[in-house]
C-alpha cells in the first residue's frame, strides 16, 4: 500500500481503524509515515496505544505488533484493529445473543430512561451481559463488541439511524444530569432503534473484502509504568502519545462505553490506573517510569517516537521540556534526535482540535524522535 492510499481516508482497507473514535487518536498517518522505515521482521509497540493506531498502522505494513492502555475501552477497541473475520459470522453472533440471552440487570433511573429507547437498552444489556460472562470473547466476539461500542452513543442521524442513544457527541459521553437536562430542554426522545441491522450496516462496512491480512499481536489491558512481559521478543519500534499533560479525564469521558465492558453505571472519578496529572513532578515522574520499562522491552538501537501536547493553562513547561526531563529522569538510554513541532492542527483528526472548544488555548504539539543507546 503506498502513503498516498493511506492518507485517503475513504479507502475501505482503513475503515476498521474508525471503528470507534477515541477522544485524543492521533492520525494513522503518523504512525504509518515512522513505520515505512521498519523491516517486516521488526516488532513494534505502542505503551499507550489507545484505540489502537500504530497498531493498525503496524498491520497494514504486515508488521507484527503489540499494545498497552490501562483504560478498557481504549483496550477493546484496539484489540478489534487486529481481528479479521467475516460480516456475516458477527451478524450471525449478534442475532444469536439477542434471541438467546436476557439480560440480569437492566440500569434503571432518569439518565437510561432519556438515553436509550427501553427496547434498545434491554438489547444493549443482553450484548453487554454476554460480553462479561464467556473466559474467553474469541474473536467475532471482540469486532462486535468493538461495533457496539462504536455506536453506543452518537448523533440522532435524520436519514439513517446510526447511533443506539438519544443526542449525545460521538467522541466522549456527556455527563448523566447533563444529559438529562439537554434531552428535557430539547425535548428530545430516544428511538428504538433495530440493533441487528444496525451492526449488519456497521460490519458489512468495516469489515469489507479490503481489510488487511491479520498480523501477529497483541493488545494488553494494563499498567505501562510497570507491565513486565508482553512477549519474549523485542521491540524494534515504538510509537506513542502519552496522555497530553492537564488533560486527565480519558476514562471519565468514556464513562458509557466503559459501562457497557462491565464498569459502574455512574460516573468512575477514580483513575488509579492512569498517569497522573497531579504536578508536572509526578506527571515527569510516571512518564519516566514507562519509559524505562519500555527500554527493557527493546533492542539496542530502537526507535522510540513520541507524539505529545500540553494544555498551556495547566503547564508552566512546554511539551518540549517535559518530554525531555521524563526521557533524563528514565536514565535507561533513550538519546533524543529530533524534536518537531507536529504542525498546525488538521481539522478533526488532530488531538489539540479536541481541546480548543474547552480552553481556546491553542496546544503545541510536538514530534520527539529518539534512539536506545545501550
Ligand atoms: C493520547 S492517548 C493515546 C491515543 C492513541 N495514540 C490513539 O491513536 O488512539 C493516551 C492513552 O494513554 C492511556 N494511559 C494513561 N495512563 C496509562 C498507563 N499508566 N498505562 C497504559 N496506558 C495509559 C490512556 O488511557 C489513553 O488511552
Amino acid at each position: 500500500m503506498s502513503n498516498k492510499e493511506i492518507i485517503n481516508r475513504t479507502s475501505p482497507k482503513i475503515r476498521l481503524n474508525t471503528i470507534c473514535p477515541y477522544f485524543t487518536m492521533f492520525p494513522l498517518s503518523f504512525p504509518y509515515k515512522a513505520l515505512l522505515n521498519a523491516e517486516k521482521e521488526d516488532l513494534v509497540y505502542d505503551p499507550f496505544c489507545g484505540r489502537g493506531t500504530t497498531n493498525y498502522a503496524a498491520r497494514l505494513l504486515g508488521i507484527e505488533s503489540y499494545g498497552v492502555d490501562s483504560n478498557p475501552v481504549a483496550h477493546a477497541i484496539a484489540q478489534a484493529k487486529l481481528v479479521k473475520v467475516k460480516s456475516k459470522d458477527i451478524v450471525t453472533r449478534c442475532k444469536y445473543i439477542l434471541d438467546n440471552f436476557e439480560p440480569y440487570t437492566i440500569p434503571e433511573g432518569d439518565f437510561w430512561k432519556w438515553a436509550y429507547h427501553p427496547e434498545t437498552l434491554k438489547n444493549i444489556c443482553k450484548l453487554r451481559d454476554y460480553f462479561l460472562s464467556p473466559p474467553n470473547l474469541d474473536n467475532v466476539d471482540i469486532a462486535l463488541r468493538a461495533i457496539i461500542l462504536g455506536t453506543l452513543h452518537g448523533p440522532k442521524m435524520k436519514s439513517q439511524q446510526s447511533y443506539l442513544s438519544n443526542q449525545m457527541p460521538r467522541t466522549f459521553a456527556t455527563k448523566p444530569d447533563y444529559s438529562v437536562s439537554y434531552w428535557r430542554k430539547h425535548k428530545l426522545k430516544p428511538d428504538e432503534v433495530n440493533l441487528l441491522e444496525l451492526v449488519n450496516r456497521k460490519s458489512t462496512y468495516i469489515f469489507n473484502k479490503h481489510l488487511p491480512l491479520k498480523t501477529q499481536g497483541k493488545v494488553v489491558l494494563g499498567d505501562s509504568r510497570e507491565l513486565k512481559r508482553i512477549i519474549n521478543r523485542k521491540f524494534k519500534w515504538v510509537i506513542t502519545s502519552p496522555p497530553y499533560y492537564g488533560m486527565s479525564t480519558y476514562e471519565q469521558d468514556q464513562w458509557l462505553r466503559n459501562w457497557f465492558l462491565g464498569g459502574s453505571d455512574k460516573v468512575d472519578y477514580s483513575s488509579s490506573s492512569q498517569v497522573k496529572h497531579w504536578s508536572e513532578k509526578v506527571f515527569i515522574n510516571d512518564l519516566s517510569r514507562v519509559w524505562s520499562n519500555t527500554a527493557e522491552k527493546c533492542v539496542p538501537n530502537a526507535k522510540l517516537i513520541i507524539r505529545f501536547g500540553a494544555l498551556p493553562s495547566k503547564s508552566e513547561k512546554t511539551p518540549s521540556q517535559l518530554i525531555k526531563e521524563s526521557l533524563i529522569l528514565a536514565d535507561c538510554g533513550w538519546k533524543i534526535n529530533t524534536i518537531r513541532s507536529a504542525g498546525e492542527p488538521m481539522p478533526s483528526n488532530r488531538q489539540a482540535v479536541q481541546f480548543k472548544g474547552s480552553t481556546g488555548n491553542y496546544i503545541e504539539e510536538i514530534d520527539v524522535y529518539s534512539t536506545l543507546n545501550v
